[in-house]
């Protein structure tokens, strides 16, 4: 029975390639139809000239072809419907409501990257993204923070075998935008940082920061507090209290710590703010002479104030996110409920 055999080849191979419920009606017809080929084909054959026995094992054959192409064209449509393709293919009514897919909505860090460079774009300061791979001269070293220095440890980093470095902070486009710019300059750096840490609610190894630099002729002290203060109004639509504490990074002297009147209990004390009534919020301080150096900027002459703003922290008080895991889980579930749809 060989020809019966090609026709079930070439069946198969229609089988496969049918695109959508259309295409399985076609092969339905083209096959079990009255005109179709097996009819066809039965027709063709003479069965008084075969013998009862052959006749027997061809009705057998020809009964199981005829149940594989009905099984098979069964299959392929309830694959179809399953993939919502057959009411596609069968009738588009545009009319119908869509098939529920969203298309997704922006992650709660990246809302606040824009608000944030929207405030800054409006201050005059420009935005530079920098690099999350980084050498260690611009991360560390041009920082004023040489191999020996003991801040390193505690900035536990990702080393890549080449010599470089996972940034563990953004300050590290500072120099990097000094020598490109020069003074005057006014620039932003959002993205994201990189440190070996034991992950737990507030500790992650992946976060994101917002570095700050502003440079010019005598900048003071008076300059980052007003700056400050005003991002931070903005930020929280409200005027916020602010104090600053003593701080040390070695690219900043005199370095801070800005605080900010915890604004959930008003300054009265709460779990929050641990019942201090103030939050951490903001290392900053007057850029280091030799950080300006390094930059090729003469301190005589130029003076600057930078700031370090932990993004990902910001993101959770503005939305009330307890554990800072769910920025990196992927999970859409909890993603999308702090943030608008696209
Ligand atoms: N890069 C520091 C860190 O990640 C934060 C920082 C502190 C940035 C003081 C600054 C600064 O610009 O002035 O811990």
């Amino acid at each position: 029975m060989k020809e019966i055999e090609v026709l079930r080849d070439r069946f198969l191979k229609d089988a496969d390639s049918c695109l959508s419920v259309r295409d399985t009606d076609e092969l339905k017809i083209k096959y079990l139809g009255r005109k179709g080929l097996l009819a066809e084909f039965r027709k063709g054959i003479d069965f008084k000239s075969l013998s009862p026995e052959k006749r027997g094992s061809f009705g057998r054959s020809f009964n199981d072809i005829k149940s594989l192409m009905e099984k098979k064209i069964e299959e392929i449509r309830i694959a179809f419907d399953a993939t919502h393709a057959g009411k596609r293919t069968a009738a588009i009514d545009m009319t119908l409501p869509g098939s529920g897919h969203s298309l997704g909505s922006l992650h709660p860090v990246t809302l606040v990257q824009m608000e944030l460079e929207n405030i800054f774009m409006a201050m005059g300061f420009y935005i530079e993204y920098g690099f999350d791979v980084e050498t260690e001269y611009y991360n560390f070293e041009a920082l004023n923070v040489p191999s020996d220095h003991p801040a390193r440890e505690m900035q536990d980093t990702f080393w890549l075998t080449n010599g470089m470095v996972l940034r563990t902070q953004t300050s590290a486009q500072q120099v990097r935008a000094l020598e490109k710019y020069g003074p005057p300059l006014r620039a932003i750096f959002p993205g994201r940082c990189f440190r070996y840490e034991n992950l737990d609610a507030s500790h992650e190894n992946t976060f994101y920061q917002l570095e700050g630099l502003m440079v010019d002729r005598s900048i003071t002290v008076a300059n980052l507090i007003s700056v400050m203060k005003l991002l931070l109004s903005k930020v929280f639509h409200r005027k916020v209290e602010t104090r600053l504490r003593p701080g040390y990074f070695p690219f900043v002297e005199p370095g801070f710590e800005l605080d900010i009147r915890c604004l959930l209990c008003g300054g009265s004390g709460c779990k929050t703010c641990k019942n201090s009534g103030w939050l951490e919020l903001l290392p900053c301080g007057i850029v280091h002479p030799n950080v300006l150096r390094f930059g090729g900027v003469d301190p005589e002459k130029w003076s600057g104030f930078a700031f370090g703003l932990g993004l990902t922290r910001l993101a959770m008080m503005k939305y009330g996110i307890a554990d800072i895991r769910i920025f990196n889980s992927g999970d859409i579930r909890a993603l999308e409920q702090f943030t608008a749809a696209v």
